[in-house]
């Protein structure tokens, strides 16, 4: 059945380690096929976007296998530029393999990634991008179609902050003739976590997490091989199921430099932590004070990954709070589910109104989306009863084991 269930009400109290980062591990994942050879990315996810971007990469032609945790893949065949629409419909991100099947051969061709629900994910910048590195790029009514007999360097100034078109530049760059220069970069980690990981190939880049990212191009690549840091969104999603229980929790290791605006809405609320032998205790038993506006900013500001999870923790605290979302246009998704629940939260102009501290009741609700998803895990949590959370295939997008970690966290989940 595609639901999870849980029994809420009880504070969590327990250890948990933190899965591998979705959102480094894709873009390294395409990383990975402009070097032919075999990269491997350790403690890699075992959830549905890795598997999906898995299998992608044998369709190109590369072989891959798992020891563990430990993701191998043999890109050396991996020849083939067409990318099937069934994938880019399902996993919007995969539009940045376009820029290494470009870097790889000179041509890529993909199904026109599909928006969701969360807004309409234009990709005009990761084209625009392309273009400027000198690609030829069509985009017909399903596909995008893109060529180029070499690619070569340009000094490119982002528009807007975008975590997937950086990726894509940085992609599409790497093997290209001279010294690109990236400006108005994203800054988030994943894109951090992408050049290191590039370098240990090869790859000549300077000033990730900055704003500006220069790359060198090289003539070619040999296989990475790093351990995919822990997920920034999954440690602050299971301290908003601690804060959300009032409970007493553990995180053995969280990527704690990566969620420094977040921790500090935690404390504004009332959670306190503390950090023993890289062990963060999140103490959440004081947890009673409503958030004033907070907005959600690229990094180093408020993720708004982490946006839907702490809606559910304002509902449950007496008192307005309110949440702005400033990086999609529709990311209140889960709204009406968690009021279906409950909650008293309004919507209007781009900001979430809660009003906060009314009793959450165990009820039947859907997922819609990943982090919305996650929201109503966490509002279950904390509901009084049994709650059936269905639409779960969204959720395991992105959290490899959310049942069996809430548990060892003392929740009562399961499938
Ligand atoms: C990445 O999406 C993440 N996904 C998202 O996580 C995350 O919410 C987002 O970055 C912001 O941090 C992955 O890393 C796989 P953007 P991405 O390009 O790259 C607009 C999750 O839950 N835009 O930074 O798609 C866009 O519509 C997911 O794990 C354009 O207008 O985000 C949005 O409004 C959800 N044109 C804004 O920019 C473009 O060409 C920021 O998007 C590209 C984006």
């Amino acid at each position: 059945m595609d639901e999870i269930r849980i029994a809420g009400g009880t504070p969590l109290r327990g250890t948990v380690s933190i899965q591998g980062s979705k959102n480094a591990a894709l873009p390294m994942m395409a990383a990975a096929l402009l070097c032919r050879g075999v990269s491997v990315l350790r403690s890699c996810p075992g959830i549905a976007d890795v598997f999906c971007m898995e299998k992608i990469l044998q369709e190109l032609g590369a072989f891959t296998w798992w020891d563990g945790d430990d993701l191998y893949m043999d890109c050396t065949l991996a020849d083939k530029t067409e990318i099937p629409g069934r994938y880019t419909e399902k996993m919007r991100s995969s539009v940045i393999l376009l820029g290494a099947m470009l870097g790889r051969n000179g041509r890529g061709r993909l199904g026109y990634p599909g928006g969701c629900v969360i807004g309409k994910r234009p990709v005009d910048l990761h084209l625009e991008t392309l273009r400027r590195l000198g690609a030829e790029v069509f985009e017909e009514k399903c596909l995008i179609r893109a060529s180029a007999k070499k690619l070569r360097a340009a000094r490119i100034v982002f528009p807007r902050r975008s975590v997937g078109a950086t990726e894509q530049g940085i992609l599409a760059a790497v093997l290209a003739e001279g010294e690109t220069c990236l400006e108005n970069c994203a800054e988030e980690p994943e894109i951090s976590w992408l050049c290191r990981y590039l370098r240990g190939m090869g790859a000549e880049i300077t000033g990730e997490g900055s704003g500006r990212i220069r790359i060198r191009g090289v003539e070619r690549l040999s296989g990475g091989d790093m351990k995919v840091p822990p997920d920034r969104i999954v440690a602050g999603t299971y301290i908003c199921a601690g804060a959300a229980t009032r409970g007493r929790i553990r995180l053995k290791n969280p990527p704690l430099e990566e969620l420094t605006a977040f921790l500090e809405v935690y404390r504004k609320i009332g959670g306190q932590y503390k950090v023993k032998s890289g062990t963060l205790i999140a103490d959440s038993t004081g947890v009673s004070v409503p958030a004033d506006e907070v907005r959600t900013e690229v990094y180093p500001g408020f993720p708004t990954d982490l946006q839907s999870p702490l809606l559910a923790v304002l509902a449950t605290i007496p008192g307005e709070s309110r949440i702005r979302e400033t990086i999609f246009e529709d990311r209140f998704k889960t709204v009406p589910e968690l009021n279906r629940m409950g909650a008293r939260i309004t919507v209007k102009d781009g900001e979430a109104l809660i009003r906060g501290g009314y009793p959450l009741t165990g009820c039947t609700v859907r997922a819609r989306e990943l982090r919305g998803g996650a929201a109503l895990v966490v509002a279950a949590l904390a509901a009084e009863g049994i709650t059936t959370v269905e639409g779960y295939s969204f959720i395991e997008r992105g959290y490899e084991q959310i049942g069996r970690d809430l548990r060892d966290l003392g929740g009562r989940v399961w499938r």
